[in-house]
């Protein structure tokens, strides 16, 4: 049923936007009209949304969006209005939500049901900036090394991009998987500190990672990479790889791709994996459904430490900003009510 007091026509709210493709000075807060839920949605009152390297790459245009666009692939509050065909919310429940529709920057947002996980049981005690800043980093996270990366037990994984907000939590499940050895990669001896504290065995540079895993395997290598730099290095991760390694792509920060031939899983013995979860969101729903309560549960547990930094949502291009030019580590997230 529709809270109608929660549906008023003429009712305003904040948003990031950004009408052009560009810098972080293309983000401004613009005042729209508040969205009501369409059939099968619910709307958030939202306090706590994430930023996502992924709104970095909408915001320069490296994916086709429609403009103007409105950012936000995560947030957290509580339901304002829920729409015809959604059953099991109710109005004021604090919740959790992938918007990978986007629009989540925003102080009310319209979700499908299927992606918002009620913050009740053994998830009330869910801190609201700590579960925004885990959604999409830790759900990714948990699919890039199960589903995409079938990482098993006593296993070696390489993460690159070690102290970000996908890379912090990804260290932390390869351990609870029972990865052996976990060793990250990041770009600055400051980044390599910061990560240390979130399971590594070790962190070392881009030019130091080849030595380390021969070193911690025995020159056997690494069972599996995960990889959302892409860049020139991308075509150095094979280097990486034991026999029948893992390379799992699942970004491009560098903005700059590489090409494989269809024989390199031929001649090399390794697999090159991928993972998107827009994509398993429209092919796999209940596997990301399920990804989505187990991280949420991991962070309520203890098991994954989200470091979240909160901004006021004017600061949102601030956030951008630290993000695109590498100065971030941990995960950023807007206090939408500040
Ligand atoms: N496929 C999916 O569904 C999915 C979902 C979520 C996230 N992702 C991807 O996972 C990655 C991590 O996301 P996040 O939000 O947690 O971001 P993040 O890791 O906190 O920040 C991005 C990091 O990428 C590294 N990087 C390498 N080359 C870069 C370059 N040329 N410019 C900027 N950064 C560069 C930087 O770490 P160093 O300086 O240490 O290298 C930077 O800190 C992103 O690439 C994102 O697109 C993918």
């Amino acid at each position: 049923m529709t809270n109608t007091s929660a549906t008023d026509p003429t009712a305003r709210m904040r948003t990031v936007r950004f009408e052009s493709f560009g810098g972080p000075s293309v983000l401004d807060v613009a005042d729209v009209a508040v969205p009501g839920p369409q059939p099968g949605q619910l709307t958030i009152d939202v306090e706590y949304a994430g930023v996502n390297f992924a709104e970095v790459m909408f915001r320069r245009g490296q994916f086709p969006v429609d403009l103007p666009h409105f950012p936000g692939l995560e947030a957290v509050g509580t339901v304002r209005a829920v729409g015809d065909g959604v059953t099991g919310f109710t109005p004021g429940e604090r919740v959790a939500a992938l918007t990978l529709g986007g629009g989540g920057n925003a102080e009310v947002v319209a979700v499908g049901a299927e992606h918002v996980v009620r913050l009740d049981g053994e998830l009330a005690g869910l801190d609201g900036a700590v579960a925004a800043g885990a959604l999409c980093n830790v759900t990714t996270a948990l699919g890039v090394l199960t589903s995409a990366g079938h990482l098993a037990a006593g296993e070696t994984v390489v993460v690159l991009a070690a102290a970000g907000g996908v890379g912090t939590a990804a260290a932390q499940l390869a351990r609870s998987l029972g990865a052996a050895t976990v060793i990250g990669v990041t770009s600055s001896p400051a980044k390599a500190e910061y990560a240390r504290a979130y399971g590594y065995d070790s962190v070392v540079s881009y030019d130091e990672i080849e030595q380390e895993v021969a070193d911690r395997t025995g020159g056997a290598g690494a069972d599996l990479v995960l990889d959302s730099v892409g860049g020139a290095f991308r075509s150095s991760v094979t280097g990486l790889l034991a026999a029948f390694g893992r390379h799992a792509v699942f970004g491009n920060a560098a903005a700059e791709d590489v090409t494989f031939e269809g024989n390199h899983p031929w001649y090399t013995n390794t697999s090159l994996v991928g993972y998107n979860l827009g994509g398993v969101a429209g092919r796999a729903p209940e596997l990301l459904r399920a990804h989505l309560e187990q991280a949420l549960t991991h962070v309520a547990k203890g098991t994954v430490r989200v470091d979240v930094k909160v901004v006021p949502l004017k600061d949102v291009a601030h956030a951008h900003e630290l993000l695109e030019t590498r100065a971030s580590t941990g995960k950023y997230v807007l206090d939408v009510r500040a």
